[in-house]
């Protein structure tokens, strides 16, 4: 997958842009509010429908403006996104696109951005958020399990608040959350399967030294229990009013050698290992879609040292378009062909 150009009209901080991109390293540089996370978060619009940075989509219009126009032209399709204040429509080679879902994952980008370090040390229910986010993208029987898990969620817990339960009310949600655990847990599991596989030699690659990176997969219990799990968690359910087991209190922690991240790892550390888990998880999707998706690196350089930030740079697999800002280049040596997009703050606005 590669994104040729994208064409912004009224986004953020730009009246009209245009970007050409080259197929395999794009280096964008600009002083501080230039512009430079916008246009990775204008691609990722693109790939989720949703920015990752607000929830109201009027942020994203020009301050002044009317409606944003982002138009992002693929090696296959033309996509268009077009956000008004109230509503946003979406288009596929100019075709209005009606289902959003037919939409998410089309253009897959993974973003890497300095808040991602928060992932260490969030909470569970926001690195499930991330887990879910990616597997969504690509597999429709996730999309579809964990929408009908969370639905049954939701009428499991209220029925667990009334006073007179109806029990055989809940055995019939159980009955059907069954299957669906299964299919959640089992993806969740070759997901990590795959992660682990790739991490530990990128991060080797990156960091120049050996190291056992690992993610454990905490479940909530192994797929053939199951029906067991959910029967024995029903009379503790009945006492806390609530839904005591499922994958919606699953979890994953990263050790590196054995050791807790958090507790063991610096911060360059931190930020290589979370590097080399965004490009596992490119292997992942490539392998899960045969498509590569497009890796955008916002501010990966800032905390790395120069020879980490050059050996980054030059491992960056063929196959891959990636897009990577900075404030500039000056000391980095990098030793493949790239396109250099310099950002002037006047002539965006
Ligand atoms: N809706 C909007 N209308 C006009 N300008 C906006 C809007 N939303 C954000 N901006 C402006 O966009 C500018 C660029 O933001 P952006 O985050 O892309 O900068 P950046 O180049 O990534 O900077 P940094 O190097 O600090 O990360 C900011 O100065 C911000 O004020
Ligand atoms: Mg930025």
């Amino acid at each position: 997958m590669l994104i040729r150009t994208l064409r912004l009209r009224d986004y953020r901080n730009y009246y009209r842009k245009f970007v050409e991109f080259d197929p395999h390293l794009n280096i964008i540089i600009g002083k501080n509010g230039s512009g430079k996370t916008n246009i990775l978060e204008s691609i990722v619009v693109v790939s989720n429908t949703k920015s990752y940075r607000t929830n109201e989509d009027s942020d994203l219009i020009r301050n002044g403006a009317d409606f944003a126009t982002i138009n992002l032209v693929s090696d296959d399709f033309e996509y268009k996104v077009v956000i008004n204040k109230k509503n946003k429509s979406l288009y596929i080679n100019n075709n209005l696109v009606k289902r959003t879902s037919s939409f998410i994952g089309k253009i897959n980008a993974i973003l890497f951005k300095p808040s991602d370090l928060e992932l260490f040390t969030q909470s569970p229910s926001e690195r499930r958020k991330l887990l879910d986010i990616e597997l969504s993208k690509i597999s429709n029987s996730y999309i579809q399990s964990l929408l009908n898990y969370n639905s049954l969620l939701k009428d499991k817990n209220r029925l667990l608040k009334e006073l007179e339960l109806d029990e055989v009310l809940l055995d019939v949600i159980n009955e059907s959350m069954a299957p669906l655990i299964r299919i959640i847990v089992k993806e969740r599991e070759d997901f990590f399967d795959t992660i682990n596989e790739y991490i530990s030699p990128i991060y080797e690659m990156i960091s120049g030294k050996e190291a056992n990176i690992v993610i454990t997969y905490k479940k909530c219990s192994e797929i053939g229990d199951v029906k067991e799990e959910l029967l024995k968690a029903k009379e503790r359910d009945i006492y806390y009013h609530y839904t005591t087991y499922g994958p919606h209190h699953d979890d994953y922690r990263f050790t590196i050698d054995g050791h807790d991240i958090n507790a063991y790892a610096s911060q360059g550390q931190k930020r290589m290992i979370l590097i080399a888990f965004k490009f596992a998880l490119m292997r992942y999707v490539q392998r899960q879609t045969s498509r590569t998706p497009i890796v955008l690196l916002d501010d990966i350089l800032s905390e790395l040292d120069k020879e980490n930030q050059e050996r980054l740079l030059n491992i960056i697999p063929s196959d891959t378009q990636v897009i990577i800002t900075n404030t500039d280049i000056n000391d980095i040596d990098i030793k493949k062909p790239y396109k250099l997009i310099t950002l002037k703050e006047e002539l965006n606005v």
